[in-house]
Protein backbone atom coordinates (compact mmCIF):
# COMPACT_ATOMS: atom_id res chain seq x y z
CA UNK A 1 0.00 0.00 0.00
CA UNK A 2 1.31 3.61 -0.76
CA UNK A 3 0.00 6.35 1.42
CA UNK A 4 1.13 9.88 0.66
CA UNK A 5 2.85 11.80 2.97
CA UNK A 6 4.61 15.24 3.26
CA UNK A 7 8.25 13.35 2.21
CA UNK A 8 6.85 13.30 -1.38
CA UNK A 9 6.13 16.79 -1.49
CA UNK A 10 8.64 18.83 -4.39
CA UNK A 11 7.11 22.04 -3.61
CA UNK A 12 5.23 23.02 -6.36
CA UNK A 13 1.49 23.08 -5.91
CA UNK A 14 -0.13 21.22 -9.16
CA UNK A 15 2.72 18.63 -9.53
CA UNK A 16 2.22 17.95 -5.65
CA UNK A 17 -1.53 17.59 -6.60
CA UNK A 18 -1.03 15.09 -9.27
CA UNK A 19 1.84 13.02 -7.79
CA UNK A 20 -1.05 12.67 -4.68
CA UNK A 21 -3.71 11.83 -7.29
CA UNK A 22 -1.75 9.16 -8.79
CA UNK A 23 -1.02 7.82 -5.42
CA UNK A 24 -4.67 7.50 -5.05
CA UNK A 25 -5.47 5.68 -7.98
CA UNK A 26 -2.70 3.35 -7.34
CA UNK A 27 -4.71 2.92 -3.95
CA UNK A 28 -7.80 1.95 -5.24
CA UNK A 29 -6.39 -1.00 -7.22
CA UNK A 30 -4.58 -2.14 -4.05
CA UNK A 31 -7.69 -2.22 -1.99
CA UNK A 32 -9.89 -3.79 -5.49
CA UNK A 33 -7.07 -6.58 -5.10
CA UNK A 34 -6.69 -6.88 -1.42
CA UNK A 35 -10.51 -7.52 -1.31
CA UNK A 36 -11.17 -11.59 -0.83
CA UNK A 37 -14.79 -11.03 -1.09
CA UNK A 38 -15.06 -9.49 -4.51
CA UNK A 39 -15.31 -12.30 -7.14
CA UNK A 40 -14.40 -10.54 -10.93
CA UNK A 41 -13.06 -7.98 -9.92
CA UNK A 42 -9.75 -8.22 -12.58
CA UNK A 43 -11.29 -6.49 -15.47
CA UNK A 44 -12.10 -3.36 -12.84
CA UNK A 45 -8.53 -3.27 -11.98
CA UNK A 46 -6.85 -3.54 -15.25
CA UNK A 47 -9.07 -0.56 -16.12
CA UNK A 48 -7.71 1.29 -12.61
CA UNK A 49 -3.87 0.51 -14.27
CA UNK A 50 -4.75 1.77 -17.45
CA UNK A 51 -6.15 5.12 -15.76
CA UNK A 52 -2.89 4.96 -13.77
CA UNK A 53 -0.64 5.07 -16.56
CA UNK A 54 -3.10 7.49 -18.57
CA UNK A 55 -2.79 10.01 -15.54
CA UNK A 56 0.98 9.13 -15.24
CA UNK A 57 1.02 10.29 -18.99
CA UNK A 58 -0.86 13.22 -18.64
CA UNK A 59 1.61 14.20 -15.18
CA UNK A 60 4.76 13.55 -17.00
CA UNK A 61 4.12 16.59 -19.87
CA UNK A 62 2.85 18.76 -17.35
CA UNK A 63 5.98 18.15 -15.49
CA UNK A 64 8.24 18.29 -18.22
CA UNK A 65 6.51 21.35 -19.45
CA UNK A 66 7.30 23.04 -16.04
CA UNK A 67 10.71 21.74 -15.99
CA UNK A 68 11.26 23.62 -18.84
CA UNK A 69 9.88 26.31 -18.15
CA UNK A 70 12.55 26.89 -14.98
CA UNK A 71 15.26 26.20 -17.23
CA UNK A 72 15.87 22.57 -15.55
CA UNK A 73 19.15 21.80 -17.02
CA UNK A 74 18.67 17.62 -16.94
CA UNK A 75 15.10 17.88 -18.72
CA UNK A 76 16.32 15.77 -21.50
CA UNK A 77 17.46 12.38 -19.31
CA UNK A 78 14.56 13.39 -17.07
CA UNK A 79 11.96 13.06 -20.81
CA UNK A 80 13.69 9.82 -21.32
CA UNK A 81 13.16 8.27 -17.70
CA UNK A 82 9.51 9.38 -18.13
CA UNK A 83 9.80 7.63 -21.90
CA UNK A 84 11.10 4.73 -20.65
CA UNK A 85 8.63 3.87 -17.88
CA UNK A 86 5.61 4.72 -20.06
CA UNK A 87 7.33 2.31 -22.83
CA UNK A 88 7.39 -0.08 -20.00
CA UNK A 89 3.81 -0.18 -19.25
CA UNK A 90 2.79 0.17 -22.70
CA UNK A 91 4.66 -3.66 -23.07
CA UNK A 92 2.64 -5.27 -20.17
CA UNK A 93 0.17 -7.48 -21.28
CA UNK A 94 -2.25 -7.96 -18.81
CA UNK A 95 -4.30 -11.18 -19.31
CA UNK A 96 -1.23 -12.75 -19.59
CA UNK A 97 -1.16 -14.96 -16.36
CA UNK A 98 -4.65 -16.17 -16.29
CA UNK A 99 -4.32 -19.06 -13.65
CA UNK A 100 -2.55 -16.64 -11.32
CA UNK A 101 -3.70 -13.28 -12.58
CA UNK A 102 -4.17 -11.60 -8.71
CA UNK A 103 -0.46 -12.21 -8.34
CA UNK A 104 0.30 -11.45 -11.51
CA UNK A 105 -1.65 -8.00 -11.36
CA UNK A 106 -0.05 -7.26 -7.56
CA UNK A 107 3.39 -7.63 -9.24
CA UNK A 108 2.47 -4.74 -11.72
CA UNK A 109 1.26 -2.58 -9.19
CA UNK A 110 4.11 -3.09 -6.73
CA UNK A 111 6.36 -2.30 -9.81
CA UNK A 112 4.86 0.95 -10.68
CA UNK A 113 4.25 2.29 -7.65
CA UNK A 114 8.22 1.55 -6.34
CA UNK A 115 8.73 3.32 -9.69
CA UNK A 116 6.61 6.05 -9.10
CA UNK A 117 7.85 6.42 -5.49
CA UNK A 118 11.78 6.18 -6.09
CA UNK A 119 11.07 8.68 -8.96
CA UNK A 120 9.70 11.11 -6.98
CA UNK A 121 12.15 10.91 -3.84
CA UNK A 122 14.80 10.51 -6.51
CA UNK A 123 14.40 12.66 -9.37
CA UNK A 124 11.57 14.85 -8.89
CA UNK A 125 13.40 16.69 -6.09
CA UNK A 126 15.88 17.71 -8.27
CA UNK A 127 14.20 19.85 -10.38
CA UNK A 128 12.89 20.94 -7.00
CA UNK A 129 16.25 21.50 -5.97
CA UNK A 130 15.47 19.77 -2.76
CA UNK A 131 18.08 17.06 -3.28
FE1 LIG B 1 9.27 13.14 -13.23
FE1 LIG C 1 6.43 13.52 -11.23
Amino acid sequence: MITWSDEYRVGVKEVDEQHRQLFAIAGRAYELLKNEMLTDKYDSIIEILQELKAYAVYHFQYEEEYMDSIGYAKLLSHKVMHADFVEKINGIDFRKVDDNQGQYLMEILEFVVKWIEGHILGQDKKYAGLV
